[in-house]
């Protein structure tokens, strides 16, 4: 089975969780966006949804999905997402797509985190996949020197700019032993306005397609 079949299974199984008549929380990425297909059959089930990026605004709303702003919607009962990496304990590092700050208001607005990934995707320490980071253009410089004194080997990502206008540092070389203490400690430098570690509000629910059958997990 291919990676993008086994990211549609995950998102087929993500169906399961939706609440009828309920206002639901979409992210961002190439795995949702299986999801966001899949639910253009069952836009009538649902109330709307709130998105975590414009490229998913745009999409749900092809799909005929009423779109939803946070502030209108209230508390979310579910909102279903990808990952680039998950661990056991469902802590995730996201961010890959750049959407990381507007998926941490989600996901922190609703009850409910469905994560949504395929087998690679699983490790047992995060960090191999480079941690974003969304920063202030201009914090840029000292982020990134604090970061290095972290551990970490900081890359701004060339040529991208965030939903939200700022510039994401893609930081290599990091082992996360303590991804809460982490996630604190780099959301206390000034000028970050997001770290891409999903520890603090872990997932809830972990679905992982992959050819030997769709798998769903809980926090260890
Ligand atoms: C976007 C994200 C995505 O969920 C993450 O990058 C996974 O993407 P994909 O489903 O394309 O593998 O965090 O900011």
């Amino acid at each position: 089975m291919s990676q993008d079949a086994a990211k549609r299974k995950a998102a087929e199984a993500a169906l399961a969780y939706l609440e009828p008549g309920e206002v639901l929380g979409v992210g961002t990425g190439s795995t949702v966006n299986h999801f966001i297909d899949l639910l253009a059959e069952r836009k009538n089930d649902i109330a709307g949804a709130v998105s975590s990026s414009e490229a998913s605004t745009a999409r749900l709303k092809k799909a005929g999905i009423t779109v939803l702003d946070l502030n209108s919607a209230g508390t979310l009962s579910v909102y279903v997402d990808g990952a680039d990496e998950a661990n056991k304990h469902l802590q995730l590092i996201k961010g890959g797509g750049g959407a990381l700050t507007r998926e941490k208001i989600v996901a922190a607005a609703s009850r409910k985190f469905v994560c949504i990934v395929d087998e690679s995707k699983l490790v047992g320490v995060l960090g191999k996949f480079p941690l974003p980071i969304e920063v202030i253009p201009m914090a840029r410089s000292y982020v990134a020197r604090e970061l290095v004194k972290l551990g970490g080997r900081p890359e701004l990502r060339a040529g991208f700019t965030t939903d939200n206008g700022n510039v994401i540092l893609d930081v290599h070389g990091l082992e996360i032993l303590n991804a809460v203490e982490l996630e604190s400690r780099i959301n206390g430098l000034a000028g970050v306005v997001c770290v891409g570690l999903f520890a603090q509000r872990p997932a809830d629910v972990l679905i992982v397609g992959a050819a030997s059958g769709t798998r769903i997990q809980t926090a260890a």
